[in-house]
């Protein structure tokens, strides 16, 4: 590439990231997710809990839908093991350390605040009780709700069903341009800060009810989120610059579209915790 080539695409990636900061990180789903901000610091009560645990645990498991999709529309090898990655680990796939990872996890450990959260499902020891499902299924029984409660879609609030499809129609879609913008969406929301929300509205509970749920689901997922943002502006210019054919307008779109979703399905939660008090 020439001198002045180079100078045009980077400041073409510059204009990029500025439509970025314009177009998608100022969804209100990431700047003011009110369900959110409500469940930290409000003392949710046990309906809250159940109602959210129901709806958070259809999207967990609609989550492989979509993810399995994402394996299986995959642009190269790389990007269909990346899929893998995360989906193997869903499953209960511990992550093993790379050679170059100062971080060594036990093959038998599955308690989500033991397991490690970088390295690679490659050689990884699979358990059952490693899943994230199963986690979440641990954490959901002193709420005294059991395995045929949760995660069909028969228990999906619409809300929920709607943001699950978008989820496998977009984030898992065979159009690499849509499925990296849902990516990166779901990758910005996440780092947004709700699980840390969600983890302070669970410790209120534990304290007002006394019930001792166990959260290392959501601490897991909030480690990783953590960790993740730091890679984030260096897979943006693999993306940008990568062999694959890169449409900035479809990934900006679907990066909405994907934001939007994620908005119904917090809305959702947000109308059962209005209307209950109302009621
Ligand atoms: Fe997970």
């Amino acid at each position: 590439m020439t001198q002045a080539a180079l100078s045009h695409a980077v400041s073409s990636f510059d204009l990029f990231l500025d439509r970025l900061k314009t177009e998608l990180f100022s969804h209100p789903v990431i700047t003011d997710n009110r369900y959110c901000t409500w469940f930290a610091g409000a003392a949710p009560s046990k309906d809250d809990v159940v109602d959210f645990t129901r709806q958070f645990s259809v999207f967990s498991n609609q989550f492989l839908i979509a993810q399995t999709q994402r394996v299986i529309n995959a642009a190269n090898v790389e990007e269909m093991r990346a899929a893998k990655e995360i989906l193997a680990n869903e499953l209960g796939v511990v992550f093993r350390a790379r050679q170059s990872d100062t971080q060594s996890a036990s093959g038998d450990d599955v308690d989500p605040d033991i397991v490690g959260i970088e390295g690679t499902v490659d050689g990884g020891t699979f358990r059952f009780r490693a899943a994230h499902y199963e986690w979440l299924l641990h954490f959901a029984a002193p709420l005294g709700l059991g395995f045929g409660d949760l995660g069909r879609r028969s228990v999906g609030t619409p809300a929920t069903l709607a943001f699950c499809d978008e989820l496998i129609r977009l984030y898992g879609s065979d159009d690499f341009s849509v499925s990296a913008g849902a990516g990166f969406a779901v990758e910005n929301w996440a780092a947004a800060g709700f699980w840390k929300q969600l983890i302070a509205g669970l410790e209120s509970f534990n304290t007002s009810s006394g019930l001792d749920l166990n959260l290392g689901f959501f601490r897991w997922h909030d480690k990783i989120e953590d960790q993740h943002a730091a890679h984030t502006m260096a897979e943006l210019k693999d993306l940008y610059f990568g062999p694959l054919d890169f449409d900035e307008e479809s990934f900006i779109d679907a990066g909405r579209q994907m934001l939007d979703g994620v908005q119904v399905f917090w809305n959702g939660l947000d109308e059962t915790r209005k209307l209950r008090r109302l009621s």
